[in-house]
């Protein structure tokens, strides 16, 4: 295999950061494809917590090519943050590791005032949304009427077409979002400020990726958010405003199917979610409450609380297939130490209906029951473990029912938040 995808299969912060970082040793190139910086990837690394939005996940490996796909929407000032933060650091110092697609859309600041306001009016039926602008960009890409890197290199071409569309935000934002309109002036000198830095990695991205994998190079694709919040897929309309499946490489990135070669699905041992909409398995009691403090679960981008729950192998099995997931890598089941018993949803049940997929209706999803296995905990801390075997019993009987549940092997087990805090039950995924 040559090129591999990381997807999340619950709904984002499956810990996809981490498992991209380790695989990323193994790689040439590391690529996102969709989303922007509504994910947050935090890597921790020798004890030094860095979090990424933008770049991909492997950029704290040297000499690793980064890339941004066209798939992604740019916010050019949180990259250009992100690029300083990182150099402070001493990565990303030759400027030819970080490759960005010309046609990749920019988020625009009427685009983030467009989420903020919308979001207000929503109020109690809000979609939670990150506030990052993500979804009035994509709304404009598909309008036809966004602006690209490639834009952005021309200063008649993206005067006009900023012009144009403010005019047409402003209205939208004053008559209708009762918000602040914006002015041209501030928005263009701001933007002719991140070209400058950002031009030198505007490239072609689709091509140089078409003409390295058919080097043999070793590419990673990282996916952003998780398949719950697919715009298709996912439980609609509380989702993303991008198509998080692995399928999503395709366009995101410019490549053709076949040159797809393994997908691993990561997946937390429980479950969580930010931002509103159906969870199944969610705990509202003290149970809940111990896994948000022991696994840390609060959001990266915006430190909100996240809603945790058990494990939902309907969620998983849907999300293996949709993805054609190879096998998966399970996050943070050290968090689980202590529990004497443990669930994991096996299905659903909705007015005498049996559901092993789950299904369309956001209705049908707050309303259903989940049917629940029962499983025995442990109360051995796990973080030290580095193998398999040394994994109490329970544990492993853990991880075996999910594989059977979900159909999928799992070659991963992260018991920490270090690189090292790792169990490979299959060291290499190249
Ligand atoms: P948006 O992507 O900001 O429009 O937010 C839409 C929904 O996706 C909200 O429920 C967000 O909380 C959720 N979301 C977006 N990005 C992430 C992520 O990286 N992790 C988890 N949830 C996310």
């Amino acid at each position: 295999m040559s090129t591999v995808v990381v997807v999340g299969v619950q709904w984002g912060d499956e810990g996809k950061g981490k498992v991209v970082d380790l695989l990323a040793r193994e790689a040439d190139i590391i690529v996102r494809f969709q989303g922007g910086s509504n994910a947050g990837h935090t890597l921790v690394v020798g004890g030094k917590k860095t979090v990424v939005r933008l770049i991909p996940s492997g950029v704290l490996h040297s000499g690793k090519v980064c890339v941004i796909g066209n798939g992604v929407v740019v916010d050019p000032e949180t990259l250009v943050e992100e690029i300083d933060t990182l150099q402070q650091q001493g990565c990303l110092m030759d400027p030819s590791l970080l490759k960005i697609s010309e046609t990749a859309h920019l988020i625009m600041p009427y685009h983030k005032a467009i989420d903020i306001a919308r979001e207000r009016l929503r109020g109690e039926g809000k979609i939670g949304t990150t506030g990052r602008g993500i979804g009035p960009t994509y709304e404009d890409k598909m309008a036809r009427g966004g602006i690209r890197f490639v834009d952005l290199l021309d200063d008649d071409i993206f005067s006009e077409k900023l012009k144009r569309n403010l005019q047409e935000k402003n209205s939208y934002l004053s008559v209708i979002l009762k918000d602040q309109t914006l002015e041209y002036q501030p928005i263009f000198d701001n933007y002719r400020r991140f070209r400058d830095r950002l031009a030198p990695h505007v490239t072609n991205t689709s091509l140089y990726l078409h003409n390295e994998i058919a080097r043999g190079r070793k590419v990673l694709f990282e996916g952003a958010q998780g398949t719950m919040l697919d715009i298709d897929h996912g439980t609609y309309p509380y989702v993303t405003s991008s198509n998080t499946v692995a399928g999503a490489v395709c366009t995101g990135a410019g490549i053709a199917p076949q040159q797809i070669h393994g997908v691993i699905g990561i997946s937390k041992a429980y479950t969580t979610r930010v931002g509103s909409g159906p969870f199944p398995t969610e705990l509202f009691g003290p149970e809940g409450e111990t896994i948000r403090r022991k696994g840390g679960e609060f959001g990266t981008v915006t430190g909100r609380p996240r809603r945790c729950g058990w494990f939902d192998a309907v969620v998983a099995r849907t999300a293996a297939r949709l993805n054609g997931v190879n096998s998966f890598a399970l996050t943070k089941i050290d968090v689980l130490s202590g529990f004497s018993t443990l669930r994991v949803c096996t299905a659903y049940e909705y007015k005498g209906k049996r559901y092993e997929e789950v299904p369309a209706s956001a209705n049908v999803l707050e309303q259903l029951t989940p049917i629940y296995e029962e499983l025995p905990g442990w109360s051995e801390q796990l973080t030290d473990i580095r193998s398999l075997d040394a994994l109490p019993a329970n544990t492993r009987r853990y991880v075996e029912r999910i594989e059977q549940l979900v159909n999928v092997p799992v070659k991963m087990i992260s018991v920490g938040a270090g690189r090292e805090e790792t169990i490979l039950i299959r060291p290499t995924f190249f």
